[in-house]
């Protein structure tokens, strides 16, 4: 739930990936009627990794009598949830900091708080730099958020940036505050070993560990028993989860087994990691979504090699032809980074030629922005000038638009089941939901029906973004 702020800019929904649209306040019920309970409003920025920890954060701090706020005005806590993949993303957050620079002078009282990506990369320099900010927590700390408060209570300044082998929050239970109830996230580990030589994560989130199977399935349980009725594994690599003898396949059919009427997707997967056990898996239950987010970055093997990436772009085709071999109608997605170091015209060209063979229902695009302390930062010079990188970048979106609106006019006609999770934002005579492929189709009303119900669609016909149909049965 969020709430137009005058003066403070509100920020737009969330998107997995997508910097340019994130941060959001969020509302509970818990404590809300408390009027001594001190208000917390927060913000989210970056991957849906971070949502779902603000969760965790919001559980935490709800436990010590805190209330969730959506005016960072009235706050006595404002929390910045924060993402370091690329430098924009960061830039956004200075930016935001400055916005509260205002509100600190006006209530002296007010704790500023960074947590997640930004707080584990930058960590003293964020107090040093921004003389606004109290307290600096990184993603494995944030059960020690009680401690790091009293701390600011008593006039000192509070930073916690422990990154952990073990941690993955697996007895707190989310405050479901991003979400239509019906579908949630669900965090399965955390952290990435993989160390693609472009990326920070695995220096922000440490080192990668699973959670407990049984923890996983008792929060599917809970969320059915609260009518959820879509749930979306979440992990940086979940392909490689691994809780003693259970791997990510047997994961995932424990989860569809749980009831036929849940939908169970996951995000993200490694090409690496993708086994014809877990497309199998996929293939034998009918409540697995046939989607894929398979992140690809580059299509050519010279740069694959130089991102660590540790598979080749016929590797990459291979588990693609394998992957619509088990399921004829699987759809896929991927992330995409242009301008990666050294990049030659040709081989960005051989970026272009691979989305043209797979044909990405949709991609995430990016310009490769240098991270400090990475490997590539470290080993290569980031030597693409700028307008290349951002004249390849438009090549990629072009194509990739072209090819999206293609798959959209190939979807009229088709009937898709999908999950209704409400009215359309356009028109009070519309429902909304998603087909297996994630794809939003709105829909005129029909008696009886409500979110949570699954219904037939038949298209009619496409927008850019949407798929409009009709109900059949
Ligand atoms: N520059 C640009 N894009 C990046 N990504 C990760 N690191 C960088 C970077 N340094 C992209 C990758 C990844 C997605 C989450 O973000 O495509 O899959
Ligand atoms: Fe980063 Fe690669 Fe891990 Fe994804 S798989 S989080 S891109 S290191």
């Amino acid at each position: 739930m969020s709430h137009l702020i005058t003066d403070i800019p509100i920020l737009d929904e969330a998107k997995v990936h997508d910097e340019k649209l994130q941060g959001i306040a969020f509302e509970s019920e818990q404590n809300k009627h408390n009027p001594d309970a001190r208000r917390l409003y927060m913000e989210t920025y970056g991957c849906q990794m971070n949502f779902s920890d603000t969760e965790i954060v919001a559980s935490v701090m709800l436990k010590m009598g805190f209330r969730t706020e959506n005016n960072p005005k009235k706050a006595d806590v404002i929390f910045l949830n924060t993402c370091s993949i690329r430098e924009n993303a960061e830039q956004k957050v200075w930016e935001r900091l400055k916005q509260y620079r205002a509100l600190k002078k006006q209530n002296p009282k007010l704790i500023v708080g960074v947590l997640g990506c930004m707080a584990e990369r930058l960590k003293t320099k964020l107090l040093e730099q921004e003389k606004l900010v109290d307290i600096v927590v990184g993603p494995d700390a944030y059960r020690d958020l009680p401690n790091l408060i009293a701390e600011v209570d008593s006039g000192q300044k509070a930073v916690n940036v422990l990154l952990s082998l073990e941690e993955t929050y697996a007895d707190i239970s989310p405050v479901r505050l991003n979400s239509n109830g019906v579908s949630a996230f669900i965090s399965i580990m955390r952290g990435c070993d993989n160390m693609c030589s472009f990326c920070v994560v695995p220096f922000t989130r440490g080192r990668e560990r699973s959670r407990e199977v049984k923890s996983i399935l008792k929060e599917v349980e809970e969320l059915l028993q609260e009518g959820y009725r879509e749930v979306t594994l979440l992990g940086q690599n979940v392909d490689s989860y691994k809780y003693q003898n259970t791997n990510f396949a047997q994961l995932l059919a424990l989860v569809a087994q749980m009831d036929k009427n849940l939908r169970v997707r996951f995000t993200t997967s490694h090409p690496k990691d993708i086994s014809n056990e877990l497309l199998e898996t996929m293939a034998k239950y009918d409540n697995i979504c046939k989607f894929i987010h398979l992140p690809v970055q580059s299509g050519n093997n010279r740069i694959l090699e130089k991102m660590n990436r540790t598979y080749t772009r016929e590797w990459y085709l291979e588990r693609v032809k394998t992957a619509r071999s088990i399921m004829p109608e699987i759809a896929l997605s991927t992330d995409i980074i242009a301008g990666f170091c050294s990049e030659t015209e040709a081989e960005h060209q051989d970026t272009l030629s691979i989305m043209q063979e797979v044909r990405y229902e949709h991609a995430y695009m990016f310009k490769y922005s240098e991270r400090p302390g990475t490997l590539a930062a470290r080993k290569y010079p980031d030597d693409v000038p700028d307008e290349v990188k951002t004249r390849r970048l438009n090549e990629i979106i072009a194509l990739q638009t072209q090819i999206s609106k293609e798959k959209n006019l190939a979807d009229v006609g088709k009937i898709f089941t999908v999950l209704i999770e409400g009215t359309s934002k356009r028109s009070d005579a519309d429902l909304c939901g998603r087909n297996d492929a994630n794809k939003m189709l709105v829909f005129p009303k029909k008696e009886n029906l409500k979110k949570g119900d699954y219904v037939q669609v038949k298209v009619k016909y496409s927008s850019s973004a949407t798929l409009i149909g009709e109900i059949i049965c």
